[in-house]
């Protein structure tokens, strides 16, 4: 049995030129005890153990790269097995060349196994690194110094990765397992074992108190948390004490900041509001007319819908219109103009209808419910769709909106508006595109949304419901043609 003993701070080239001379002198993996310098303090080096180049050598062994780059980080483990390991796969990779590929081998998934624990560890240590600075000003350059525990040899590795992010400072970075230095010149390693600095000061407050106030309990994922931050690199983070009492508090936060979010309106809203109340009142209008009713909605508090929106958006059109649209609810930029359909949806219908001849300032347009349902997620706010209680709720308006304007054809534009039309639950495809009769005078057509062909992610269907949707819009022009 012969006996190695390698410093194994990670490198290559030592584990290699012992390899190769074994394996040059025909020694079998079980012939060597490879072992690790620090488990062996009376050691050095030992070269002895390695045989002479004979006559009688092998050939040399060859490896595929794979095998040296897989090498270079199972090295970098701290497992003395490491050398054994490499060396058994070595001699088997002479056999079979495509040893590596086979994941079930238990040489090759425990390499495997190590070269991922390495890479995880060198990309704990880019994350978790904490630079404090030291020392005067020097020659320009600010210094700083930080303090990490690797499970194993990654500062040679990961030392390239501070020296191109932090390239105009000068920094070191101590660690049990060696230290990495840059000087804006040098990237200088070794392989002492460092002593834990005390590294706490003024700034470990201020860093605290942003990461408190950064910390959204809303996006807590506790089990990736502890996975991307385990527990072991905690000691030397000035935030983690602050950790567990966030966790704690974090369920708490999000009840209060959902209780918050029903009631708070946005601050544009109450800046449109305000605005609102400061417009000298319009003389009142003559009841019974659109505009007392139009007046008259702008207050509507019949549904909580009102609370978050910003205003009322009223029908619009010709009194004496003999079409009505009605559309689902205001969208964003309707709830912002107060003007039916303006926004996306709106522009889809006006291109829609005038291709089909008919003139939008003819129609009367207007939605089954009057306020924008929506839920604030960071600055935008997401749609949502109506609940029968709101459509029935709102439908005192669009029967008040009828019976002033006397539409002779309804136009239902989605199963919202056809759910607060017909009070029945039919499908909308059921009755899209027929002319039903509502009474001797009046007449309903039913057709889509044009929110829901916008929303269609795929490109024929699209262009498909489009076309049904212009059929429609043409079938309407014919309508009115009839009814004119
Ligand atoms: N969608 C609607 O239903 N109505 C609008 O006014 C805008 C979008």
């Amino acid at each position: 049995m012969r006996r190695v003993v390698l410093a194994g701070r990670g490198e290559l080239a030592e584990w290699r030129d012992a390899a190769r001379a074994f394996a040059v002198a025909g020694i079998l993996p079980e012939e060597i005890e490879w072992r690790e310098k620090r488990a062996e303090p009376g050691f050095a080096f030992q070269h002895d153990a390695m045989p002479p180049p004979s006559a009688a050598a092998c050939k040399p062994m060859t490896v595929p790269p794979a095998f040296i780059e897989l090498a270079e980080t199972v090295l970098c483990h701290s497992d003395p097995a490491r050398f054994s390991l490499l060396y058994r796969l070595l001699w088997r990779l002479q056999l079979d060349r495509q040893l590596l590929e086979v994941a079930s081998d238990e040489d090759v998934a425990r390499a495997r196994l190590m070269a991922k624990n390495v890479r995880r560890d060198a990309h704990k240590m880019t994350a978790f690194v904490r630079f404090k600075e030291v020392g005067a000003v020097s020659a320009g350059r600010r210094k700083f110094l930080a303090w990490f525990e690797p499970d194993h040899h990654i500062v040679r590795r990961t030392a390239p990765f501070f020296q191109r992010r932090f390239t105009d400072m000068d920094w070191l970075i101590a660690t049990p397992r060696g230290s990495a230095a840059w000087d804006g010149e040098r990237l200088t390693m070794s392989d002492a074992p460092c002593e834990k600095p005390n590294l706490t000061d003024a700034a470990d407050e201020l860093w605290r108190t942003y990461y408190a106030s950064i910390f959204n309990p809303a996006r807590l994922k506790l089990k990736a948390m502890q996975a991307e931050m385990p527990k072991k690199y905690w000691k030397n983070l000035p935030e983690a004490d602050l950790i567990p009492g966030l966790i704690a508090s974090a369920e708490s936060k999000v009840r209060a900041m959902a209780a918050r979010e029903a009631t708070q309106s946005l601050p544009f809203h109450d800046r449109l509001q305000e605005a609102a109340r400061g417009i000298p009142a319009e003389p009142e209008a003559p009841a019974g007319t659109l505009e007392a009713l139009r007046a008259e909605a702008a207050g509507c508090t019949r549904c909580p819908l009102h609370a978050k929106a910003t205003q009322t958006v009223f029908g619009e059109g010709p009194l004496d219109a003999e079409v009505m649209l009605v559309g689902e609810q205001p969208g964003d930029q309707e709830d912002i103009a107060g003007r039916p359909f303006v926004g996306p949806a709106g522009r889809l219908l006006d291109q829609v209808i005038t291709e089909a001849g008919i003139d939008r300032s003819m129609l009367y347009v207007t939605n089954a419910v009057k306020h924008f349902k929506y839920e604030p997620r960071g600055k935008r706010r997401i749609h949502q769709k109506p609940n029968m209680g709101e459509v029935k709720h709102c439908r005192w308006w669009l029967n008040l909106e009828m019976a002033l304007i006397k539409p002779k054809l309804v136009v239902a534009m989605g199963a919202t508006a056809l759910a607060a039309l017909t009070d029945t639950k039919q499908r909308l495809q059921d009755v899209r595109g027929k002319a039903i009769a509502i009474d001797e005078r009046r007449t309903l057509f039913v057709t889509v949304h044009p929110s829901y062909l916008l929303r269609i992610p795929d490109e024929r269907l699209k262009a498909d419901e489009l076309a049904r949707f212009r059929e429609d819009m043409l079938t309407i022009q014919r309508l009115m043609l009839a009814a004119a």
